[in-house]
C-alpha cells in the first residue's frame, strides 16, 4: 500500500463542488491500485478572508511543504477584488514552490462537441505548457502619486534567461515523451515587445538545439490565437510567458468542448516542493451553488496529480473512465449540453472504473 499526503484546498464558489468529487474518484481508485491518501484539508479563501482579513494564515506555505502535492478548486469571489484574493492565495503557492511548468493539456474527447467545424477526421490533442513564476506575473511595479489626479502606474515584467530555459527545455522534452508530433511551439510578441519577448526568442532557439529530433515553430501571440482556431489539430507541445500561456489556455479550454473540461498542473520539475493540481477554470460565480458545475476538470486534474506521484496506471484508469462517459454522451453537464447534475456526473466516471 503506497500512502500519499495531499493537501486540499477547495477554496471559493464551484471549489467548493468539485473538490469533493475528485475526492470520491481518488478514493475509488485507491482502492483499485493500492493507493491510500490522507487528505488535509485547509479552508482557506475568500470565507477565511472575511472572518481574518487573509486569505490564508502566514505559516500556510509552510503546513503545505511537507506534503505530497495539492490539489486547488477555484479562487475568487465577487465581493473581493481578485487581485487580493488570487495574489493571497493561488499566486503564491504557484511562486513559493517554484512551480514553473503549468502543465495545461487540451484533447478533444470521443463524443464531445468542438465549436469549430472541424474537418473529417480532425484530432485536437496538444498541450499548453505556461511559463508559471515571472514574466507578465512578476509583480513588480506600483502606484506614484497614489489617488491622486496624476496617480500613474508601473507593472514590469521580468524574464529571466534561467526561467525562459528552464520551461522551455520541460517543453521538448514533454514533446519527446509525449511521442506525438514531436513539436515545439513557442510563442512571444517579440514585434512589440523588444527586450523580455526577445530574450525568450533567443533562449528557444538555443534550447531548441539541444532537440533535433523535435521540430520547431515560433509565433507571434496575435498568429498563434488565430492559428489556435485555424488549424488546432496542427499543435503539440505550445510554450508559452505567464500571460500569454493563461489566454492561450482559455482558448484552448473551450476549443476542446468546455472550461468544464480543462484540466492543470503547475509542476515543480525538480520536485523540491509539492506541485499543485487544479481546473484551469475559475470559481464561476454565475454557476456556484446550483450542482451543475462539470467536475471531469478537477477529476482530469486529479488524474494528473496521480500522474505526478507515479501512480500512472491509476491516473491513465481515471482519464479512460472520463474518456468512456464522454464517448457515451448521456450523462453530461449543461456547458456540454446535458442535464445532469454534479454529483451524477461523477457517479457515471465511478461506475466506469473497473474494481
Ligand atoms: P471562470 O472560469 O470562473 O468562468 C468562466 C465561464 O465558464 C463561466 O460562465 C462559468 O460558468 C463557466 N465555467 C467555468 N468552469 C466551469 C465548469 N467546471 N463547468 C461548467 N461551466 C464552467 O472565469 P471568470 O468568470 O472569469 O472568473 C470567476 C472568478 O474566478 C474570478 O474571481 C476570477 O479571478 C477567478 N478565477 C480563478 C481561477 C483559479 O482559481 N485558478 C481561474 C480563473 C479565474
Ligand atoms: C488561471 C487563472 C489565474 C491566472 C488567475 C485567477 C490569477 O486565470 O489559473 O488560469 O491567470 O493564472
Ligand atoms: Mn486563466
Amino acid at each position: 500500500m503506497q500512502r500519499f499526503h495531499i493537501a486540499v484546498i477547495a477554496g471559493d464558489g464551484v471549489g467548493l463542488e468539485v473538490i469533493p468529487q475528485a475526492r470520491r474518484v481518488l478514493e475509488k481508485i485507491g482502492r483499485r491500485y493500492a493507493l491510500e491518501f490522507a487528505f488535509y484539508d485547509f479552508e482557506w479563501g475568500s470565507e477565511y478572508y472575511f472572518r481574518h482579513g487573509r486569505m490564508m494564515p502566514a505559516d500556510a506555505l509552510e503546513q503545505l511543504r511537507p506534503l505530497d502535492a495539492i490539489l486547488l478548486g477555484a479562487v475568487g469571489h465577487p465581493e473581493i477584488p481578485d487581485h487580493v484574493t488570487l495574489n493571497g492565495l493561488l499566486l503564491p503557492i504557484r511562486r513559493a514552490f517554484d512551480q514553473y511548468a503549468n502543465v495545461r493539456p487540451a484533447r478533444l474527447y470521443r463524443g464531445v462537441q468542438s465549436p469549430l467545424a472541424l474537418r473529417k477526421g480532425e484530432q485536437i490533442d496538444f498541450v499548453v505548457v505556461r511559463e508559471n513564476t515571472e514574466g507578465e506575473y512578476a509583480q513588480v511595479g506600483g502606484f506614484v502619486h497614489h489617488d491622486q489626479p496624476e496617480e500613474i502606474a508601473v507593472q514590469s515584467a521580468v524574464f529571466t534567461r534561467r526561467g525562459i530555459e528552464r520551461v522551455v527545455r520541460f517543453a521538448f522534452e514533454l514533446a519527446r515523451r509525449r511521442n506525438g508530433k514531436q513539436r515545439v511551439t513557442s510563442v512571444t510578441k517579440s514585434n512589440a515587445q523588444g527586450f523580455g519577448m526577445v530574450l525568450w526568442d533567443r533562449t528557444f532557439a538555443a534550447v531548441a538545439n539541444e532537440f533535433p529530433d523535435i521540430s520547431t515553430e515560433s509565433l507571434l501571440v496575435d498568429a498563434a490565437a488565430m492559428n489556435f482556431i485555424r488549424r488546432p489539430e496542427s499543435f503539440d507541445v505550445v510554450v508559452a510567458s505567464n500571460l500569454f500561456g493563461d489566454i492561450l489556455s482559455d482558448i484552448s479550454a473551450i476549443l476542446v468542448g468546455s472550461m468544464g473540461l480543462a484540466p492543470s498542473a503547475n509542476l515543480d520539475p525538480e520536485r523540491r516542493y509539492p506541485s499543485m493540481f487544479e481546473p484551469v477554470h475559475g470559481s464561476a460565480p454565475d454557476i456556484a451553488g446550483k450542482g451543475v458545475v462539470n467536475p471531469l476538470a478537477t477529476i482530469l486534474s486529479a488524474a494528473m496529480m496521480l500522474d505526478h506521484l507515479e501512480a500512472s496506471e491509476a491516473a491513465q484508469s481515471v482519464e479512460r473512465a472520463v474518456a468512456a462517459v464522454l464517448a457515451e454522451r448521456h450523462v453530461r453537464t449543461p456547458d456540454l449540453g446535458g442535464t445532469s447534475s454534479t454529483e451524477e456526473v461523477t457517479n457515471a466516471v465511478l461506475d466506469s472504473i473497473v474494481l
